[in-house]
């Protein structure tokens, strides 16, 4: 084991902190509290946890947290309205819609539906286009969050060959354009992808995020290079539930220079990010 294992956990608490402090600052200069509205349709477990977490927290920072509840047969025009009702109240300076949304519903109609201004999951196609072009957006949580540790752990990061497996909406995607923008080469590979264990093997800076235990192999891993695991995948293992991730760990973590664990990594950056982006729209909104 020789790689420095990234200390996510103890990264978000510090973010956290700073969030905290800058919204005790707002509320004291000018009477301003940043609210977060989390609109959970369903009941599906893990969406559930995660909802109720990012309550917790929001509440922690000293933010205003709203949660609307729907139940999975709700009418989309119902959480369309829902969502105008939430563009327009001035105390809602962020909205989530947690994914993945009931089968009847249509994701992408309803993400647009929110304002782009108060998307701080940056999923609305305007903060898409904004990050795709360099321009000022809101950015993805989980891929932002992966950024700062990079930053950390490497400092500049021009030049480096990045590696993002997976190419989902909410993380491969915009974490590959964030790797661009920090002029990275970047390569997205996905499940059709042709010999991925000897690309990934020519990766300074490895990103897991296809949500499949395991899958990569320690000798897949560049020696030195730093892989950022951003899988949390649920396995029966000798009799117990455990939570691993998209990387072979024990394996990864005797070849990389530095790696994030499952728990303890990636995971609470993401909450992290969101309050940091409920705070970025919030001073926005004010001027
Ligand atoms: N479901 C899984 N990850 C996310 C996320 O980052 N945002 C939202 N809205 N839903 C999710």
């Amino acid at each position: 084991m020789g790689a420095r294992i990234i200390d996510g956990k103890g990264f978000a608490s510090g973010v956290r902190g700073r969030v905290a402090e800058a919204v005790a600052r707002l509320k004291a200069a000018h009477g301003i509290t940043p609210g977060l509205a989390v609109v959970l349709v369903g009941e599906d477990p893990a969406s559930q946890v995660y909802v109720r977490n990012k309550g917790v927290q929001t509440r922690e920072a000293g933010m205003a947290s709203f949660e609307h509840k729907l139940p999975a047969e709700t009418p989309q025009a119902e959480l369309l309205a829902l969502i105008a009702r939430l563009n327009a109240d001035p105390a809602v300076h962020g909205i989530l819609v947690q994914l993945p949304l009931p089968g009847h519903m249509d994701a992408e109609a309803v993400i647009n539906a929110i304002d782009p201004r108060k998307d701080v999951d940056g999923f609305h196609v305007l903060n898409v286009g904004l990050l795709g072009t360099g321009q000022k957006a809101m950015v993805p949580c989980t891929p932002l969050g992966c950024l700062m540790l990079l930053r950390d752990a490497l400092g500049d990061l021009a030049g480096l060959n990045a590696v993002v497996v997976g190419r989902s909406n909410i993380v491969g995607k915009p974490m590959a354009q964030l790797l661009l923008n920090e002029s990275c080469t970047v390569t997205i590979a996905h499940s059709r992808t042709r010999d991925l264990a000897g690309l990934c093997r020519s990766a300074d800076i490895l990103v897991a995020a296809v949500g499949r235990p395991r899958m990569i192999r320690g000798d897949w891993v560049k020696p030195g290079a730093t892989v950022i695991d951003v899988g949390i995948n649920r396995i029966e293992e000798e009799g117990r539930t455990r939570l691993v991730g998209d990387v072979d760990f024990e394996g990864a973590a005797g070849v990389a220079g530095a790696i994030t664990p499952v728990p303890g990594g990636v995971g609470p950056m993401t909450i992290a990010c969101l309050l940091a982006n409920t705070l970025t729209a919030c001073c926005r909104a004010n001027g």
